[in-house]
């Protein structure tokens, strides 16, 4: 690693284990990004930790620390304040050189991990037969994000499309494709929903309907090739409307990546035999269920994980436990990443408790659950039309497009018809996106037009347009990029503020691949335009006091533009060259 951070931590560690002994030189130092500047540009805190581990003062350990420190190039001598806070200025030199090395690299400084790791991402997963609603939003685009960055960092990425395609509701759905005409030849269903409803009213109303759908589940789940055919139908029209909104979105999600529930039916018997094998299957109400430890509920009782109904039936949770022993065993993944909604944090916890007392994942496999909130209209509620209903994401990505036309109309009136068009979709799908991905994903967010189409605060479209504003400048300048052989330069404060956020960005792409949390992603980006925006207001680029000067500032922005691409694209969000 050659960033900052790093090599700054490489230091404190060689210092601690000159001043205390290899032993403690393990310990991790922890450095961050100065929040006052004032202070120096980054802060280290390990003479806290281990003050309190060496039985010591923090700040005779901090001053220990300083002593050993090789400022060698990097650094002034750091400062040990408050309780024994380290405080490290770099040297102009050392930024210039650091910004030069960035700007030569085509990653700018996303370099990939030492160990790329092969890594299932599960992610978007809608229940099939119906029309993808904005539930289906933020999963498809935290989890798209997700896989960028891991891709980013040079992971095998196998994404994993875990739809529901399976279950009790089809055989009511596949009566009604008959009965409707739906199911000759190349029918298409055009309103998946209202096809859907229909089902749903005559099944709940008309009872030879009632019967007939209950025995189509019957032929179903007994193989009949027939209703397989039929079912197979229903499926490939599902999947063509959901394909739709992955187009439009720009999600990286292909039919290849469809693994619905229907593909480890097989696999299910051999699930509950395996658990019986492994003595933790126990009988409940006639119900297989498994008490996986450390899962007590309300009532102090232990809480099953019910693997089979009493009728014979295998549930959301068997599958889950064939499919994770798939990833482990035939995929051979180093970790798995579920994305979901937060309600089905216990369903996930429970299922994976149960999948490692029975063997069905590695132990060395890594599993985490990225959970998200709700997505809430502005008055606090579940988000839903004027009407009441639910929001198709289809009509969401049609109506965000319009408004964003409505407002660069206002801005840019000069842009042709088709230019308009463009900027449009790319501006009112990245809003959506980065709306979604820039809220703490644990907490429900308010979904407001007015605030994620906002050309100021931490918005798509002002990371678009300080990204096309960049541009323009080189237009302006008459030159395509900066000028080569141009040298950094770092003698401004505002210079030197934009040179420390731009060196950020492999650590938080490496954080966000530990963390999962693509709003540190937005925070990293809105950082970096506010410093570009002040770099912008005090240091005069085409006007420069020299040419070096000039070619200095004009690799930094052509740097910036680039960090500002690189990072947006992380999230899957489009640049323009005007807007
Ligand atoms: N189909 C599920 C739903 O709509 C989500 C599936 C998530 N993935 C999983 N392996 N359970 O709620």
């Amino acid at each position: 690693m050659t960033d900052a951070l790093s090599i700054i931590a490489a230091r404190i560690t060689d210092a601690i284990a000159g001043a205390f002994g290899e032993q403690w030189a393990e310990t991790d130092p922890i450095v961050r990004p100065s929040q006052n500047p004032k202070f120096g540009d980054y802060q280290a805190n390990v003479a806290m930790s281990l003050g309190k581990k060496l039985g010591q003062n923090p700040r005779a350990v901090a001053e220990a620390i300083v002593a050993r420190f090789e400022t060698d190039g990097l650094c002034e001598k750091p400062e040990v304040a408050g309780p024994g806070f380290i405080n490290i200025k770099l040297t102009h030199a050392f930024l210039a050189e650091a910004a030069q090395k960035l700007a030569g690299d085509p990653k700018l400084g996303v370099e990939p991990a030492e160990t790329p790791q092969s890594i299932v991402v599960d992610y978007s997963s809608p229940n099939l037969a119906k029309e993808m609603h904005v539930g289906h939003l933020r999963s498809t685009i935290i989890g798209d994000a997700i896989v960028r960055v891991l891709e980013a960092l040079g992971h095998e990425v196998v994404r994993q499309n875990h739809v529901g395609d399976w279950g009790t509701q089809f055989g009511m759905l596949i009566e009604h494709m008959i009965d409707s005409g739906a199911a000759e030849g190349e029918t298409h269903i055009a309103d998946l929903n209202e096809f859907y409803q229909a089902a749903k009213r005559r099944f709940d109303a008309d009872a030879g309907f009632n019967e007939r759908s209950r025995q189509r589940v019957v032929s179903l789940q007994g193989g009949d090739e027939q209703t397989l055919a039929l079912w197979d139908k229903l499926v490939h029209e599902s999947v063509r409307h959901a394909d739709e909104v992955y187009t439009r979105l720009g999600v990286l999600l292909q039919d290849d990546d469809l693994q619905g529930e229907s593909t480890y039916n097989d696999a299910l018997p051999k699930v509950i035999e395996d658990l019986d094998a492994k003595n933790l299957l126990e009988e409940s109400d006639g119900a297989k269920v498994v008490f996986p430890q450390g899962f007590i509920g309300k009532d102090d009782e232990p809480m099953p994980l019910i693997v089979q109904k009493s009728d014979g039936g295998y549930l959301y949770a068997t599958t889950d436990l064939a499919a994770v022993r798939y990833r482990s065993d035939e995929l051979d993944v180093d970790r798995i990443v579920y994305v979901t909604d937060a309600r089905q944090k216990q369903h996930i916890a429970m299922m994976l408790a149960v999948a490692r007392a029975a063997g069905f994942v590695r132990e060395s496999v890594r599993t985490d659950h990225v959970t998200f909130g709700m997505v809430l209209g502005e008055d606090n509620k579940p988000f839903k039309t004027r009407a009441g209903g639910t929001v198709k994401l289809m009509d969401l990505l049609g109506d965000s497009a319009r408004r964003a036309a409505a407002i660069v109309r206002e801005k840019t009136p000069d842009l042709t018809d088709a230019q308009m068009a463009e900027v449009a979709e790319v501006v009112g799908i990245g809003a959506i996106k980065y709306a979604d991905l820039s809220s703490d994903r644990n907490k429900d967010y308010v979904f407001s037009w007015q605030r994620m189409l906002a050309l100021e605060g931490n918005t798509a479209p002002y990371m678009q347009y300080a990204y096309a504003r960049v541009r323009s400048i080189f237009r302006k300048a008459g030159v395509d990029g900066p000028p080569a052989g141009a040298a950094v330069t770092v003698t401004e404060p505002a210079e030197r503020a934009l040179v420390l956020q731009l060196l950020q960005i492999g650590p938080t792409v490496r954080s966000v691949a530990d963390n999962l949390e693509p709003h540190h992603l937005c925070g990293y980006l809105y950082d970096l335009a506010k410093a570009f925006s002040r770099f912008f207001e005090s240091c005069p680029v085409i006007k420069a006091p020299d040419g070096a000067t000039r070619d200095s500032r004009l690799l930094l922005c052509d740097t910036t533009a680039r960090a500002l691409e690189l990072v947006l694209g992380l999230l899957g969000i489009k640049v323009l060259q005007r807007m």
